[in-house]
């Protein structure tokens, strides 16, 4: 392992580089990030090569903002023969030492990589047939790591892997989500996703159930709010803009034409949920102080970022929340993510722990 190679959206790698060089740090470790704009990844080299083991252990794939997902690779193999390419990337993948659970071939999430996966496809038998002949496929191993070409074209691609339980477990990191037929607008898969992202997993079915109640502020037409009444929890809509029909219909949800900067429960919800398109710094600051009044005990919102300091206005709003917190005597787990849905945008998901 040489690098380490982080997939992120298309326009976003200089925010994944600065990001990745700022981690890196914390752990002790210097190099330096490769980040060509719009290529939608980054590689991180580490000035010595021994530094690898710090990262993949002291990485961590949730704790970053910007990565759709993180792989630790071997150098890039370029100069692939069209005759053979199955053979060096074969005896890459070797230098790992390790088998593996699976392979998957990917590209960068950009229009111009789109036009490698077919050929993608089209290599993926060839190689995944060599791999088993190597022995190096175990498909009944959970623990093992999965092996990763990543194709920057048809005769260049890293192979690298990914450890289980520290990387995303979708293909080139994007959920693929079905679109629900009744949900009044696409953005209802953006709270789908961090949903999944953020609660997910064992305790989703007891941190997202019937008779819970939510805010939803900025709710209007309502594909957040369908989300949530989708899991029998009922929800005061906050938006001056009309809500879909057919969902109010349905007799989960409470409509109040007001600011939702001004707006607080009678009673404390067990979820607050923001899409109001604002400055970040006001969205932070509204969550954190409903969070520090204890008016609801989960936040899932949006910080629609500036077109620059990017990675500076979220820093900035991290301290805001967090400040305002520790003031309050509150200890909350704090994380955020550009979700696959978001676009100039990235998720928070705020959960409180212990008050004092
Ligand atoms: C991106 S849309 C929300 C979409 C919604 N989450 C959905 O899934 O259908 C943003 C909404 O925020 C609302 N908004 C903006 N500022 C607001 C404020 N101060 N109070 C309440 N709503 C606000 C707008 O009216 C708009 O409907």
């Amino acid at each position: 392992m040489n690098l380490v190679v982080l997939y992120c959206r298309a326009g976003f790698e200089k925010e994944c580089a600065a990001e990745i060089c700022e981690t890196a740090e914390a752990l002790g470790v210097e190099g330096y990030a490769r980040a060509k704009p719009d290529s939608g990844y980054v590689a991180y080299h580490p000035h010595d090569p021994a530094a690898m083991a710090a990262l993949a252990d002291g990485l961590k794939w949730r704790r970053l903002v910007f990565a759709r997902q993180l792989l630790f690779a071997a150098p890039l193999v370029s100069d692939l023969p069209v005759g053979d390419r199955v053979t060096p990337l074969l005896a890459s993948a070797r230098s790992f030492g390790t088998r593996f659970r699976d392979v998957w071939l990917e590209t960068a999430d950009t229009n111009e990589a789109k036009e490698l996966s077919s050929f993608c496809k089209k290599f993926e038998k060839p190689f995944r047939i060599a791999l088993d002949k190597a022995g190096l496929l175990a498909p009944d191993d959970a623990e093992l790591p999965r092996l990763h070409l990543f194709f920057l074209g048809s005769a260049a691609a890293f192979a690298a892997i990914s450890q289980p339980g520290n990387a995303s477990d979708w293909p080139m990191g994007i959920p693929r989500l079905r679109m629900p037929r009744s949900a009044p607008s696409r953005s209802t898969q953006k709270l789908a996703e961090a949903f999944m992202e953020f609660v997910g997993g064992q305790n989703a079915s007891e941190r997202l159930r019937t008779g819970q109640t939510a805010v939803d502020l900025g709710a209007s037409p309502g594909g957040w709010t369908w989300q949530l009444t989708s899991r029998g929890i009922h929800v005061t809509a906050v938006d001056n803009g009309s809500m879909d029909k057919a969902l109010m219909a349905g007799g989960m949800v409470e409509h109040l034409k007001t600011d939702g900067f001004h707006y607080r429960p009678k009673r404390p919800v067990d979820w607050l949920v923001c899409d109001m398109v604002e400055k970040p710094a006001r969205i932070a600051g509204l969550v954190a102080d409903w969070v520090a009044g204890k008016h609801c005990k989960e936040a899932i919102f949006n910080l629609k970022l500036p077109m620059k300091k990017r990675y500076e206005e979220l820093r900035h709003c991290r301290g805001i929340i967090e400040g305002k917190l520790a003031a309050a005597g509150i200890e909350a787990r704090l994380r955020f993510k550009q979700l696959y849905h978001d676009r100039e945008e990235v998720t928070g998901h705020l959960r409180v722990l212990k008050t004092r």
